[in-house]
């Protein structure tokens, strides 16, 4: 038998209509209207491409946008100075600044998004958020890794007492997919590249989000029949060709349930960057 494809379309646009309804019922609240702020340094082609697309999501669901575009040789005490301003522009309730940065700040990245407020921070990568979610307290949450839990809550598909393996241990997914699949009770082992006998691993998983950058690099004899496998890695391996971390034609035959790339998380991590904004603006209204 072969899985459910999980497509990420249907629950993007099912994640950005709830958002809409949340939006016009903060105008009728508040009067207010959540506002994003991306900040873009430099000429980065596949950046532009996110940024608009973020630009664009938020036009769908009533957020406003502001999308500052600083020049390539910025430096690190103007990038802080502009998210000095955003922190306390009272019209912009989230704050995001696009990675990669160039190279000569890119050593500075730290320093740079730890100066976001934590309160406006809608990519969930302060140190006091990341802190907040491992001692249970989800406060702003990455969006690829919350996209992930928010798909499978909508797909039915049950968390609590599963074995959950995850692949790949960065700190934008690997990390804090481990902390929100355990405190959803599940029972999680985080693997990576330096993991021994990985297969013996993978296929214990009855939950299966790989997240290590290789492209197919997944394949069926890792994975256990009937297993729900999220594949978040998006890889070119050709001009016009996108594939995942997860070899989908072999491994559809072999789970219960999978997400395809192109197609798959990658179209919520926008629409839970829409949430986290909402949410954002409700935190500092509250
Ligand atoms: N570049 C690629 N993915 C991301 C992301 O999730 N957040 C930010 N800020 N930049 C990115």
């Amino acid at each position: 038998m072969t899985a459910k494809i999980l497509e990420g379309k249907v629950f993007a646009t099912q994640i950005k209509e709830e958002v809409k309804c949340d939006v016009e019922s903060l105008k009728a609240e508040y009067g207010v209207t959540p506002g994003l702020a991306v900040i873009i340094v430099g000429e980065n082609p596949a950046s532009k491409v996110y940024v608009a697309n973020k630009h664009r999501s938020c036009g769908e669901v009533g957020i406003y946008s502001a999308v500052i575009e600083m020049p390539e040789d910025t430096t690190k005490e103007q990038l802080l100075k502009k998210i000095d301003e955003l922190n306390k522009d009272e019209k912009i309730h989230g704050i995001l600044v696009q990675l990669p940065l160039p190279a000569h700040i890119s050593a500075d990245e730290a320093e740079i998004l730890d100066f976001i407020h934590p309160d406006k921070d809608v990519d969930g990568f302060h140190p006091i958020n990341v802190g907040k979610l491992s001692v249970g307290q989800e406060h702003l949450v990455p969006c690829t890794p919350l996209g992930c839990i928010k798909m499978m809550e909508l797909a039915g598909i049950e968390i609590k007492g599963k074995n959950a393996v995850v692949i790949g241990r960065s700190n934008i997914v690997g990390k804090p997919m481990f902390n929100l699949l355990l405190s959803r009770h599940a029972t999680v082992t985080v693997c990576h590249s330096r993991t021994k006998n990985l297969a013996e691993i993978t296929r214990l998983a009855d939950i299966l989000v790989v997240a290590i950058g290789k492209p197919n690099f997944v394949t069926a004899d890792m994975v256990k029949p009937g297993a729900v496998v999220i594949d978040v890695g998006i890889n070119r391996i050709a001009p016009k060709k996108l594939v995942g971390d997860v070899d989908f034609e072999s491994v559809k035959e072999v789970a219960g349930a999978i997400t395809p790339v192109p197609g798959g998380v990658g179209l919520l991590t926008i629409a839970m960057l829409m949430h986290n904004t909402v949410k954002a603006a409700r935190i500092q209204f509250n």
